[in-house]
């Protein structure tokens, strides 16, 4: 089954088979979500998680170098680190 992964800020809904990138499912769609490097290290792409915590993969490393642990527990995320077992809904904050 499809992960469905909802972009809150824009209300874009993307579909994809898991493990779903949330960065690359939020590039497919052009959901907006702000991001550079694509690999973990320029923090661009940290998003919270609304709901559907319990459907992605562990934390890695590389997000601990951009998140603290109360962000972690917060439901804070790196995108471009996160894949998606099943339903999620994720925003970020606007930049300006
Ligand atoms: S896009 Fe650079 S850390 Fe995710």
């Amino acid at each position: 089954m499809k992960a469905r992964i909802t972009f809150a800020n824009t209300g874009i809904i993307a579909e994809a088979e898991p493990p779903a990138s949330l960065l690359r499912a939020a590039i497919r769609e052009k959901a907006g979500l702000p991001w550079k490097c694509g690999g973990g290290l320029c923090g661009t792409c940290r998003c919270y998680i609304e709901a559907g915590r319990e459907n992605l993969d562990a934390v890695k490393p590389k997000e601990r170098k951009h998140l603290t642990e109360t962000e972690l527990a917060e439901g804070w995320r790196m995108a471009c680190q996160t894949f998606a077992k099943g339903d999620v809904t994720l925003s970020w904050k606007a930049t300006s």
